[in-house]
């Protein structure tokens, strides 16, 4: 029991929107809403006539009128790199591809230069600007990469700043990603390099940071790595009991919807190329497949990830921003919600749930993403007549309040 001393009421809403974690895709919209909290913890949601009596002495929030969400929940993003390639966008703005950028020495290895030159000091300033970019737009928890170290050192240099700002109070899970890229030491080998990651630097790296990253990625694309070479990362993290996430079918189909299937991932992630074979064997294994409707726009590209498909099929479809030096350089939730709307054709009920239970799920986090008793209380309040604002308005910059009972 929490005491009636610690006992909070959100009152005054003009309502509260949640995704119900126990019926799929369902969203409440419960109008003249209140939402009591104990211990962190909502104790109860549901219209402000209907609350027990045990909270009617509980201390008072006023939520002036406002709707209440849970925050929104971002289940990838490559948080920490150095520099920009502000450049190199508008080269591609005068017709270069990202692949030529790319087989030039730039993209992502421009990017390693970067972040390999950063101390740790400088790369937790960056992550904590744009942490508070995130936070100030709604997003509460997210999931954040390394990967633009591609060497031992420089990989465990992000994964300490990942530490240092996860104990300055930041709510974050850490993936763990040496296989974004192939480094220049090991051009024209990438065997050599997986063999690497995955026998000795992914095992040297959870040694160094017990308890930083709990999950592991890497980029299985056409140029990049193979299906097979993909396996063996992921496999070396199971083995360190990281879970496997997959950047997967970005730009054509190479295998890696199913190789998600395969090793049972928590999320395969951009698809915007998945077979029809990966995306049953996605919905049959419970990967949840995550969109990045903000990198095909920024890419330029006009084939977005076949959701409806997808929720078909019965996956449970998640939407995150990808924020990067290069194919997305957004932190913009509601953008994300609005084009998982307008170009993935997801309904507000299914785009909202993509953007907090269902990513929250795939990080594991069963407290986070709805409103529902056991959730977090850190709850957005939005000044809007009613939640669909968000995307309806579709220029509106709608900034959430943060309420956190204790
Ligand atoms: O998720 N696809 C691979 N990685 C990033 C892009 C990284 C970059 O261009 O710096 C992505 O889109
Ligand atoms: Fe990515």
């Amino acid at each position: 029991m929490v005491p009636m001393a610690t006992l909070t009421v959100i009152t005054n809403l003009k309502g509260a929107v949640t995704p119900d974690p126990a019926r799929p895709w369902a969203v409440d919209f419960i109008e003249d809403a209140a939402i009591a909290a104990g211990g962190g913890k909502v104790l109860w949601t549901g219209p402000r006539a209907e609350l027990p009596a045990r909270f009617q002495d509980a201390g008072v929030v006023d939520g002036q009128g406002r709707w209440a969400s849970p925050g929104f929940v971002d289940p990838h993003t490559h948080l920490l790199f150095g520099g920009d390639r502000s450049h190199e966008f508008n080269r591609r703005l005068h017709g270069v591809t990202y692949a030529q950028l790319a087989a030039e020495g730039g993209g992502i290895r421009e990017t390693v230069r970067a972040t390999r030159a950063a101390t740790v000091p400088e790369l937790v300033a960056l992550g904590e600007e744009r942490l508070r970019a995130y936070r100030r737009k709604g997003v509460l928890h997210l999931e954040a990469k390394t990967g633009y170290g591609l060497e031992l050192e420089a990989e465990s240099r992000l994964l300490e700043a990942y530490a240092r700002l996860r104990s300055r109070g930041w709510s974050l899970d850490v993936t763990l990603m040496p296989a974004h890229d192939l480094p220049q030491e090991f051009a024209g080998d990438p065997d050599r390099y997986v063999a690497e990651v995955a026998d000795s630097w992914q095992p040297e790296l959870v040694r160094r940071h017990p308890g930083v990253a709990s999950h592991c990625d890497v980029f299985v694309e056409k140029g990049v790595f193979t299906p097979a070479q993909g396996r063996a990362v992921l496999e070396s993290g199971r083995r360190l009991g990281l879970k496997p996430r997959i950047h997967a079918d970005e730009f054509c189909s190479t295998g890696g919807a199913e190789l998600s299937a395969e090793v049972g991932a928590a999320s395969a992630d951009h698809l915007m190329f998945a077979s029809d074979a990966g995306i049953r064997a996605m919905a049959q294994a419970g990967v949840v497949p995550t969109l990045l409707p903000a990198t095909t726009l920024f890419l330029g590209m006009k084939d977005y990830a076949p959701a409806r498909k997808m929720i078909a099929e019965g996956c449970r479809v998640a939407l995150a921003s990808d924020f990067n030096p290069g194919s997305c350089a957004c932190i913009d939730p509601l953008l994300v919600l609005r084009l998982g709307c307008l170009q993935l054709r997801l309904t507000f009920e299914e785009a909202f749930t993509a953007m907090t239970l269902h990513p929250a799920r795939s990080l594991g986090r069963a407290d986070l993403g709805h409103l529902h008793p056991g959730a977090s209380a850190r709850v957005l309040l939005w000044d809007v007549k009613h939640p669909l604002d968000l995307v309806y308005w579709m220029g509106e910059a709608f900034l959430p309040a943060i309420v956190e009972p204790a």
